[in-house]
C-alpha cells in the first residue's frame, strides 16, 4: 500500500483553517471543496489514459485521453459527500457510486447502511472519499467491498489520517490489489473516543451540523 502525504503550502494553509474550531460551517464546506481538488490532483497522477490522435489548428499530434471504463468516485456517506464536488470538478466524466458506512461509537466498528455501486467492478479505478482515516474501520470495509468486486485499484482520499488507521488499513489490505492513500497530513494519534488528535473534530458535524 502506498501512502502519499501531500506536502504543499496551499494544502497546509487550507488545512489549518479547517482545523481551527472558530471556522464556521460554510467556510469549512468551501475549504473542504478546495482542499479535495488539490488532493485529487495528486491522487489521479496514475489515472489510466490512452493515446488519442488529434489535429490542432496547426498540425497533427498525439495526446492522451482518460481510458474507458471511466473511474468511479465513491463518497462514504455522510461526511464523504462534502468531498464529492471537489473531486468531480477534476473528474467530471467519472461515475459516482455511494457507500453508507458509519462507526458504531461503542465498538468503533464500521456498519454498512447503504450501497449504490455496480456488483462488477472488474478493471475499474476507484477513488474513495472519506475525510477522516481514524481507526480505519470504515476505510477497510470500503476497500474490501471494492476489491472483492474486482476493482483494479483503489485510491482513498482523506483530509487527515491517524497512524493507527494507516496501520489498520495496511494490515487488512496486505498484498491484495493496488491501494493508495492520499492525505493532507498524518496526525499524532487517536484519543480514547477514536478522534484524531489534533484533528479537526467531527468532520460530518462540521460540514453539516449535528443531526
Ligand atoms: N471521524 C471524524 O469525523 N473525526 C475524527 O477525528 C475521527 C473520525
Amino acid at each position: 500500500m502506498r501512502v502519499h502525504i501531500v506536502d504543499h503550502p496551499l494544502v497546509g494553509h487550507k488545512l489549518t483553517i479547517l482545523r481551527d474550531e472558530r471556522t464556521d460551517s460554510l467556510t469549512f464546506r468551501n475549504l473542504v471543496d478546495e482542499l479535495v481538488t488539490l488532493l485529487a490532483y495528486e491522487a489521479t497522477s496514475s489515472i489510466a489514459v490512452e493515446q488519442r490522435a488529434i489535429r490542432t489548428p496547426v498540425a497533427a499530434t498525439t495526446g492522451v485521453h482518460l481510458s474507458q471504463p471511466s473511474p468511479i468516485v465513491v463518497p462514504i456517506l455522510r461526511a464523504g459527500l462534502g468531498m464529492l464536488s471537489g473531486m468531480t470538478r477534476l473528474l467530471p466524466t467519472a461515475e459516482v457510486g455511494f457507500l453508507g458506512l458509519q462507526r458504531d461509537e461503542e465498538t468503533l466498528q464500521a456498519i454498512t447502511y447503504a450501497n449504490r455501486l455496480p456488483d462488477n467492478l472488474a478493471g475499474r479505478q476507484c477513488f474513495v472519499l472519506d475525510p477522516m482515516l481514524a481507526t480505519g474501520g470504515t476505510l477497510v470495509a470500503s476497500i474490501d467491498y471494492l476489491l472483492d468486486r474486482g476493482a483494479r485499484d483503489v485510491t482513498a482520499i482523506c483530509l487527515l489520517a491517524a497512524p493507527e488507521g494507516l496501520t489498520a488499513v495496511e494490515k487488512a489490505v496486505g498484498d491484495r490489489g493496488n491501494v493508495q492513500i492520499v492525505t493532507s497530513a498524518l496526525d499524532e494519534r487517536l484519543n480514547e473516543r477514536g478522534y484524531i488528535v489534533p484533528g479537526l473534530g467531527d468532520a460530518g458535524d462540521r460540514l453539516y451540523g449535528v443531526v
